[in-house]
């Protein structure tokens, strides 16, 4: 059983629906053109690190005749994912050691993880599952815009509570967060170096504005609880990470504090009080053939 990065990185809810947002099929078409997958076959598609599924719940709405395969090394991910994405097939497994013969798989497909793990060993078992001229396509996060509601500005008790986990916190170099980051250049170029050809990139731009009359109610609803989720899942983090510095009593205070915030977030928006909060995230997408 191994709970690391659900407990102590990044939670469910802050994976599974950011993720469901990012790739909702309102912006399939800003996707599809750059995997630019083969349409006259039927696929064996891998997603490396799948967390609690969100990308492979996408792939499999959009490409229904696809077998779809997601590997993930923490439990909890896994269980999650079994019990919301049908038509998946989940495994617990590490990506550094892919329990798959070779040329298993048409695709293999992975979003923000070729920056946790050693590229030698990320490449290197992808190259050795894809079949001959198999597709490798690593969507790696940029820096995007995140400007938060003024109604979800932290008081002074929040401002304290998150300035003493940042002293304390260690996480991201105890479980090798973001040990091997590469800018925009160096990711295709990385590709390249383990044996990947005719590689392209792109870059999928989405813009999440809850107040935006673009988006429904129910995506925008899904915008704010997206962030609630979030910053609850931090409180959760804190409070594994770290027993001697954070109480049961402070985690609860701090839940509150939230909910509250997001509950009158959410009034505003339903009463059509604009806050005009936004986040635009940015994907590299780099696309190689074995
Ligand atoms: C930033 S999260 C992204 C999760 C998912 N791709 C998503 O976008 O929601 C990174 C994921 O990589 C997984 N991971 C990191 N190293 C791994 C490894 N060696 N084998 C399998 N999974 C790994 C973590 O458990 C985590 O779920």
């Amino acid at each position: 059983m191994n709970t690391d990065w659900s407990d102590h990185v990044q939670g469910i809810n802050t994976l599974y629906t950011s993720r469901k947002l990012r790739f909702n099929d309102l912006f399939k078409e800003r996707y599809l053109p750059i995997f630019n997958l083969p349409k006259d076959q039927p696929l064996r598609i891998l997603e490396i690190g799948c967390g609690p599924g969100a990308l492979a719940q996408a792939l499999k709405r959009w490409y229904p005749q696809a077998e779809i395969v997601g590997i993930d090394r923490d439990t909890a991910f896994i269980e999650y994912a079994r019990g919301h994405v049908p038509g998946v097939c989940f495994l617990e497994g590490d990506a550094t050691q892919l329990p798959f013969a070779d040329g298993t798989f048409d695709v293999t497909i992975s979003n923000t993880v070729s920056e946790h793990i050693e590229p030698k060993a990320f490449y290197g078992e992808q190259m050795r599952v894809l079949k001959p001229d198999g597709i490798c396509i690593v969507i790696s996060g940029r820096r995007g815009y995140h400007h938060m509601a003024p109604c979800l500005d932290e008081n002074e008790y929040e401002q304290a509570f998150w300035k003493k986990v940042q002293q304390h916190d260690h996480s991201m170099e105890t479980y090798h967060v973001c040990q091997y980051p590469l800018n925009e250049m160096e990711h295709p170029k990385a590709m390249a170096a383990h044996g990947f050809r005719n590689i392209t990139t792109g870059y999928a731009l989405v813009d999440l504005t809850p107040d935006d009359p673009k988006y429904s109610k129910e995506m925008a609803l899904d915008m704010i609880e997206s962030g609630r989720g979030n910053d609850l899942d931090a409180v959760h983090s804190a409070l594994k990470s770290l027993p001697e510095h954070i109480s049961r009593e402070e985690a609860e205070k701090m839940t509150a504090m939230i909910n509250e915030k997001y509950d009158r977030r959410i009034s505003l928006y339903l009463a059509g009080e604009k806050q005009w909060n936004t986040y635009v995230s940015i994907a590299l997408i780099v696309r190689g053939t074995k």
